[in-house]
């Protein structure tokens, strides 16, 4: 962001909170509290969890909209660069595996769909990195435990653009109990749930990249996700499959780069 469009906005957001301090006659003791708090979720690393959940859905749904194109969503606060390359296929010629601890807990999902362009050509060599919760709403690299890079993973689209991922259906999923982001969720009246998820970041060539999210029909929490980010256009459906698990597609747009 250049100087003169980070003016603009600082200068905008001190407005915003001048006329909070002044129509609410704040204290004090109680802008100090506030520091003190500031300063205690930063310390605790919280700032980006907290930003996310009360601010970034307004950040996605402020972009621009391509006709067309798959609708983008928030990427919160979990994605980590670097994820394995997995390929296009598993070693057995399946769906690729996403990586999983020996005892995954969960039921069995295999998550295929196609990319395209808005124009409907297919787009082979796409990648989609896709990271999401295990069973108990939990990503590895943040919650403790958890193998470095479990359910994330670059996997790469065949030769008609299609991808089909082996992995586990995500668990309906909490924010975790930070106590700063607990406390001021707390002053909202709000639940920290949100619908279960699965994040994916698009790339292809030639094309703007798309970070989005799928969620699944049915879900209790699509209607009050306390992130406000979850829209009818991402949700697809997991239907139970022959074996033991489910299956879903959901097939992505992306819209030429500009
Ligand atoms: C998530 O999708 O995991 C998420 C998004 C925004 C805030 C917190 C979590
Ligand atoms: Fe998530």
């Amino acid at each position: 962001m250049d100087d003169a469009r980070a003016g603009v906005i600082v200068r905008d957001i001190l407005e915003s909170l001048r006329e909070v301090i002044r129509r609410n006659g704040v204290t004090y003791p109680e802008y100090r509290a506030a520091i003190r708090f500031l300063a205690a979720a930063a310390g605790n690393g919280e700032l980006p969890l907290l930003c996310d959940v009360l601010l970034e859905s307004v950040v996605d749904e402020s972009l621009a909209r391509v006709s067309g194109a798959t609708d983008s969503n928030v990427e919160g606060p979990f994605f980590a660069a670097g994820a394995p390359e997995l390929g296009t296929q598993g070693a057995d010629g399946g769906p690729v595996p996403l990586p999983v601890r020996p005892d995954e807990p969960g039921d069995r999902l295999v998550f295929s769909g196609a990319v395209r362009s808005t124009g409907g050509a297919a787009l082979p060599g796409a990648v989609l990195d896709v990271w999401q919760a295990d069973a108990a709403g939990l990503y590895s690299r943040f919650a403790p435990g958890l193998p470095e890079w479990n359910l994330r993973g670059r996997v790469t689209t065949d030769a008609e653009g299609g991808f089909s991922i082996r992995t586990v259906v995500p668990h309906a999923y909490d924010i975790p109990g930070e106590p700063h982001t607990a406390r001021v969720l707390g002053l909202l009246g709000l639940e920290p749930h949100r619908p279960a998820h699965i994040h994916v970041r698009l790339e292809a060539g030639g094309h703007a990249p798309l970070t989005t999210q799928v969620y699944f029909a049915g879900d209790p929490w699509l209607e009050r996700d306390v992130v406000g980010a979850a829209r009818p256009s991402l949700v697809t459906k997991l239907e139970p499959d022959e074996g033991s698990g489910f299956t879903c597609r959901f097939d992505f747009t992306l819209a030429p780069a500009s």
